[in-house]
């Protein structure tokens, strides 16, 4: 009797089996009240290992009233799919969309508290269960500007985006933590270069950050562009991961499909390709058709040239450079300040400074503390900072910290301590109360 040993049924004739082959996920957006249809969840479980929650992890959904936490659908999603071994992207944690009424109608500083309140709770409560959250969601303005979208978060300072990034890390540190947004796919778009500056401001600054969503709702307004390729790698050039996020392509063009696959199949750092929606009558836009399946449940050409170009790619090859960058974003050209100097200095000879930058509002503030190296380079070094009576360290990132009130040390961590003469570093903490203008030491080590 012949032995015939056998690829497992599903590979390379699903697409989550297929992605999977080539590292990557695919992933669809799932609404929980169509978890009890047959149909849809025959189609979901045999297709997708990424699943991210259409509504049910939005704001309005998961903090109705504030202060009062709501997770009966989103769980339900969650535990679907991880019991099925689907991974969970986590949408979204602060966003001017799906907005509560109470949060509709706040602004300032009680809404910067509740706002960080609110990704704190969520965040925490799912936390080590979701593959990566879209933190924050569309704050860039369309046209072109290439500035921020204005909104009641926008209006609590231009800081909100960090600070929300700073609450998810403190909360989930396990969670990639992704920016989000739509009309971002075309290069040559000013929204797409507000975005990427802000990512590569972030990078230098040390505010966590992993990776950029691309929502990639393509239609006749908002059209596939050929340089989407050069997009992503250049995003990934500045040392996130990227992630196809809520792709629909009115009309499905089977073409375009393929070329979205094979775009992300050439960028190393694109983690894989969520649609949003399984079949078209799940669509947001349903008139437009975009999806892969038809309303019936059947594979449409779509389907296929999705399915074939993940089975016809090669391993991911390592990021091609972007082709065509404009000049004034090109990627930094000179070396971040943590690089490591070529020989080791030997300590303190220099001395250092610091100084503190502080964004206060009632009741908070955030501090961002740079360290400038003396006349010699540095291979540690340590921070005192006395805090006013009432100021208290909540969350901190790129130093270790002894105290959280009073007189705080601060040291470098693994990746910033060797600063190379003149040069700086930063790192900040977030915290509660007043902090004034504190006069920070510094002292190499
Ligand atoms: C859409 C949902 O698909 C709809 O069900 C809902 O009525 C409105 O929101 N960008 C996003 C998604 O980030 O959250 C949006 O989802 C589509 C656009």
């Amino acid at each position: 009797m012949a032995l015939f040993v056998t690829a497992p049924a599903s590979a390379g004739t699903t697409l989550g089996a297929s992605a999977a082959e080539k590292g990557r996920y695919f992933g669809t957006a799932v609404a929980a009240y169509k978890l009890s249809e047959n149909a849809y969840t025959t189609i979901l479980n045999r297709e997708f290992n990424m699943v991210t929650p259409e509504n049910e992890m939005k704001i309005d959904a998961t903090e109705p009233q504030q202060g009062r936490f709501s997770y009966a659908s989103s769980e339900q999603i969650v535990n679907h799919a991880r019991s099925r071994g689907m991974q969970v992207r986590g949408h979204t944690l602060a966003w001017h969309g799906q907005q509560p009424g109470w949060m509709q109608s706040m602004e300032g500083t009680a809404l910067r508290t509740a706002m960080l309140n609110h990704i704190t709770q969520v965040a925490t409560h799912f936390k080590g269960q979701i593959y990566s959250w879209d933190v924050v969601n569309e704050a860039f303005a369309d046209g072109n500007s290439g500035g921020r979208r204005d909104s009641n978060l926008q209006r609590t300072g231009n800081d909100w985006i960090e600070a929300a990034f700073r609450a998810a890390r403190a909360a989930d540190p396990g969670a990639k933590l992704c920016y989000n947004d739509y009309n971002t796919d075309n290069w040559t778009w000013a929204k797409t270069q507000g975005v990427y500056n802000m990512v590569r401001d972030f990078k230098a600054r040390g505010v966590p950050i992993d990776c950029v969503g691309f929502q990639s709702h393509f239609n006749n307004d908002s059209p596939y562009a050929s340089n989407y390729r050069t997009t992503l790698s250049s995003f990934a050039a500045l040392g996130v991961d990227v992630q196809i996020t809520e792709l629909d392509i009115q009309g499905a063009s089977a073409d375009t499909y393929r070329r979205v696959v094979e775009d992300c199949l050439a960028v190393a750092r694109c983690n894989g390709i969520t649609v949003w929606g399984i079949r078209d009558s799940d669509s947001w836009r349903a008139s437009q058709t975009p999806l892969l399946f038809n309303s019936n449940g059947s594979k449409k050409p779509a389907y296929d040239a999705v399915l074939a170009a993940l089975n016809n790619g090669t391993t991911p090859p390592t990021t091609a450079p972007p082709t065509s960058v404009p000049p004034t974003t090109a990627p930094p050209t000179t070396a971040p300040p943590t690089t490591a100097p070529p020989t080791t200095p030997p300590p303190g000879q220099g001395g250092c400074t610091a100084t503190v930058t502080v964004n206060q509002w009632t009741g908070g503030f955030v501090a961002n503390v740079r360290v400038t190296a003396g006349s010699a380079a540095l291979n540690g070094w340590t921070v005192t900072i006395t805090l006013p009576s009432g100021a208290t360290v909540t969350n901190s990132w790129s130093a270790n910290s002894s105290g959280t009130t009073g007189t705080t040390n601060w040291t470098n961590v693994s990746y910033n301590g060797r600063v190379g003469a003149g040069q700086s570093t930063e790192f900040g903490f977030q915290g509660t109360g007043t902090v004034g203008s504190p006069s920070p030491t510094c002292a190499a080590s």
